[in-house]
């Protein structure tokens, strides 16, 4: 069966991580911004003030999309850049940018993909207190009414936040990502009934004009059973859904049970010393709004065992550059387990490998790991697909090498190698395996 014939093949980004001209042409601050300037945060104190400069160098990284044949970008808005207040004035000149982007890719007939939130809260929101700020949903949704209104006519998938389990958990209860907080666990609820707010609000302003598919993309990290025993399914399915007491918002069921069932969790409303925020029928319409698929970025799982619980991957289990594990069936059970849960098409809107790339003696980036990874995790996805999962799409993380948050420019993800003194672009090995991969719609895995 293999994938269905209108499947979409892209690679992502977000503007912070590639974007860089982080004060040119009027741009406002972000957190991001401010973060990565703090000494300390980031490895080697690296900062995105100039990236990959695609803000500057967007023609030939629109060409490398053309050369590797695909069929759609993900990318993400800038708020700040758009609106450098975060509200109020738009900035023509962010406009602008966005435009070149949106219309360099429709000449070259590659589909784009808009995220609204990767991150970057405009520094202005958040010294008004961010997302703590019951105002913040209403903040989105004037933001998504000017991206509706200045470039719905050409874009028609957006996707509201990025991986909210990863902005709030790491960003507001871990500290480690901007803004670096460490807040309670009332204040987390807080925050996330806020965001789940802003989603609901942005969705309504999506919907009018111009017909568009919304999504929403989390975090996951699939519980995969550890045979394929009734048991271990089920056990996995129950792991998958379930959530940590302490570090509820990394939870996908957190995030996902409300926008698509309507409510919370029944453990988040057994969160009893916790104050909650107030949570009203009207709030759970708003958030409950349909949307059309569920996107995933999904990188590694964990193994689940019925009667021992998640295992513990056994000595010099094969990892990533960045140190995660390889698990190639989170390929399959992750977009199986949500498609039976929230009965919502799937897209992976991220997964790839961080490698130790270097450009080798013949000028070229040989990188057979990342080729190997992605064969096997696109090999279980396809293997979703035949199981009649439905699938609409996959997305390599990422385009290019890029600013990989905390861990500075010391990770490399991409199709392309940058050389950061040059900028210089190099197709990586695995740029040209993708395109193959393209070309035959996953029928030569
Ligand atoms: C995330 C983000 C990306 C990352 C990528 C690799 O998942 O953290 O969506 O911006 O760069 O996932 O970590």
């Amino acid at each position: 069966m293999g994938f269905k014939k209108d499947f979409i093949w892209g690679a992502a980004s977000a503007a912070y991580q590639v974007e860089g001209a982080a004060f040119d042409d009027g741009k406002g601050l972000n957190i991001w911004d401010a973060f990565t300037h703090e000494k300390g945060k980031i490895y080697d104190d690296h900062n995105g003030d100039i990236a990959c400069d695609q803000y500057h160098r967007l023609e030939e990284d629109l060409n490398i999309m053309s050369e590797l044949g695909l069929q759609s970008y993900r990318f993400s808005v800038s708020w700040a850049r758009i609106l450098p207040d975060g509200t109020g004035k738009v900035n023509e000149k962010g406009v602008e940018f966005y435009n070149k982007l949106i219309n360099g890719l429709t000449e070259r007939n590659i589909k784009p993909c808009m995220t609204l939130y990767h991150w970057d809260l405009p520094y202005a929101l958040h010294l008004k207190g961010g997302w703590l700020n019951d105002e913040s949903p209403v903040w989105f949704g004037e933001y998504a009414r000017v991206i509706k209104e200045r470039f719905g006519d050409r874009v028609h998938d957006f996707i509201t936040f990025n991986e909210p389990q990863v902005f709030v958990g790491c960003g507001y209860f871990e500290g480690v990502h901007a803004p670096g907080y460490k807040l309670s666990k009332a204040e987390l609820l807080h925050i996330g009934h806020n965001v789940l707010k802003a989603h609901g609000t942005a969705v309504k302003e999506l919907r009018k004009g111009h017909e568009c598919r919304i999504g929403i993309t989390g975090a996951s990290c699939p519980a995969i059973p550890a045979s394929e025993s009734n048991e271990d399914i089920e056990a996995a399915k129950k792991c998958y859904y379930e959530s940590d007491y302490d570090a509820f918002v990394f939870s996908d069921a957190y995030w996902f049970d409300p926008i698509f069932k309507g409510k919370y969790p029944d453990w988040v409303y057994r969160f009893e010393e916790v104050n909650k925020p107030v949570i009203t029928d009207e709030d759970l319409m708003l958030i409950n709004q349909p949307i059309d698929f569920l996107g995933l970025n999904i990188y590694n799982g964990k193994y689940v065992d019925s009667k021992k619980g998640i295992l513990k991957n056994p000595q010099g289990f094969p990892r990533t550059a960045i140190g995660w594990p390889i698990t190639p069936e989170a390929l399959y059970w992750g977009p199986r387990y949500m498609y039976e849960r929230y009965g919502k098409p799937i897209i992976i809107t991220e997964n790839g490998m961080a490698c130790h790339d270097a450009v080798s003696v013949d000028g070229k980036v040989h990188d057979e790991n990342r080729i190997d990874y992605l064969r096997r995790y696109l090999r279980e996805y396809k293997r979703a697909a035949d199981d009649g999962i439905e699938l609409n799409g996959y997305y390599v993380w990422s385009l290019t090498d890029n600013f990989e948050w905390g861990h500075g420019y010391n990770q490399r993800f991409g199709l392309t190698y940058i050389d950061y003194d040059t900028q210089k672009r190099t197709i990586k090995d695995s740029g040209m395996f993708i395109k193959e991969i393209i070309k035959f719609n996953g029928e030569s895995l």
